[in-house]
């Protein structure tokens, strides 16, 4: 039995399907929780540090540690793995080494960031952001979910200290080697598990459309200014955009109209764009290419656009020495590229990092239908505590 059927009744989404589990959010406190829970009952040492992340400590806490872990919370609607599956082959990494009667040189510890996916307040990787200063904390705690609730309210509630939010050198120094077993978003894998080679250059952008609210039967046609219609032509173009850009990816996942009822003519349509390529001038030229096309159609439409960088991350190419050392390791296992990002691919700027990945045989993620094999998950437990103790010796 894995211990993903401990929290399989955890924040489930009985609309969209899937889980519904966001930053500091009444279904990822209940995951902390329980992952604290889950560490004490191994004996392990939980601290909470000063931007939610949680440390399980097998060990003193201190210089060096190799530190391994993933995130609770999910895209809404998501699936059962992503995050999850990390935290949960951590333990089961844990109870594997004990069994062995292994005793780590190095200090060990479990991590878990808050809001990895952004799904709440809007810029993912938050925990991880704030701890290496990537994000400001007057810039995080002022972010707002869907409710108006700022992160500072969300996390005071959560019993945290808004004001100790920041840059934590102290805890980033702390990590010797950082390596987050994931399960793998694509279909690249074709045995059990795998390594991260690198993770393409990714931001999100929001466009708002302001142009005039009214009524859905009274206005004409022709005197409509209506801001759904460069918000559609934007979609369209994100399409064209990254399909002309080899490698490239661009979606449009999130439309907020305002007011938002059938009957009525929007007066603002907030347009969220996911944009990826292989590097920063690939990605930004996809940008531009759809900033101008949004441009072109709210002119035509009598609307004004603008448009929020809301987070960028440039390509990220994991520890090469690292990464080699763990493939090899583990049995001469593949490395492979991803497009989705990571924790691991903020702290790689930072400390050694890796990323294990395990096979998904479909290659859906943040879906509901995103799956591992109980063998395969069960593979990537062994395949972390394995490496864990090669770095803790
Ligand atoms: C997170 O999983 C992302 O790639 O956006
Ligand atoms: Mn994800
Ligand atoms: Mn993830």
């Amino acid at each position: 039995m894995s211990l993903l059927d401990d929290i399989a009744d955890v924040g489930v989404d009985r609309r969209r399907g899937g889980y519904s589990r966001h930053g500091f959010d009444s279904a990822e406190l209940e995951l902390r929780s329980w992952f604290i829970a889950s560490a004490e009952a191994r004996g392990l040492d939980v601290e909470t540090d000063r931007n939610g992340v949680l440390w399980a400590w097998w060990g003193t806490p201190g210089d060096g540690a190799i530190v391994t872990g993933s995130h609770l919370d999910s895209v809404p609607g998501g699936g059962a793995f992503d995050g999850p599956l990390g935290v949960t082959a951590a333990l089961e990494a844990v109870d594997l080494l004990r069994a062995r009667g292994f005793q780590p040189r190095k200090p060990l510890a479990i991590a878990v960031f808050p809001e990895e996916e952004g799904g709440r307040f809007g810029v993912a990787c938050l925990g991880s952001r704030l701890m290496t200063g990537a994000l400001s904390p007057d810039k995080a705690l002022a972010l707002t979910d869907p409710q108006g609730i700022t992160l500072a309210e969300a996390v005071r509630s959560a019993g945290l200290d808004p004001l100790r939010f920041g840059r934590d050198p102290v805890a980033l120094a702390r990590i010797g080697a950082f390596v987050e077993l994931h399960v793998e978003q694509g279909r690249g894998l074709t045995v059990p598990v795998g390594v991260a080679s690198s993770i393409l250059a990714h931001g999100r952008w929001r466009f708002t459309f302001a142009g005039e609210g009214n009524h859905a039967g009274a206005t004409l046609m022709g005197d409509r200014r209506d801001p759904m219609l460069p918000a559609a032509a934007l979609v369209a173009a994100a399409r064209r955009a990254a399909s002309a850009v080899p490698g490239a990816r661009a979606t449009v996942g999130r439309i907020v109209p305002t007011p938002g009822g059938t009957n009525v003519i929007a007066s603002t349509v907030d347009v969220w764009l996911d944009a990826r390529a292989d590097d920063t001038p690939r990605t930004r030229s996809v940008v531009e290419a759809v900033s101008s096309a949004a441009a072109e159609a709210a002119r035509e439409e009598g609307c004004t656009v603008s448009i929020t960088e809301e987070s960028y991350g440039d390509t990220v190419v994991f520890d090469a020495t690292l990464r080699d050392d763990l493939a090899s390791h583990l049995g001469g296992v593949p490395a492979l590229p991803t497009g989705a990002g990571h924790d691991a691919g903020i702290l790689a700027a930072h400390v050694p990092t890796a990323m294990l990945f395990v096979r998904n045989p479909t290659g859906v993620s943040h879906a509901p239908e995103e799956y591992a094999t109980p063998e395969d998950c069960a593979a990537g437990a062994v395949a972390l505590a394995n490496v864990l103790e090669h770095l803790s010796r």
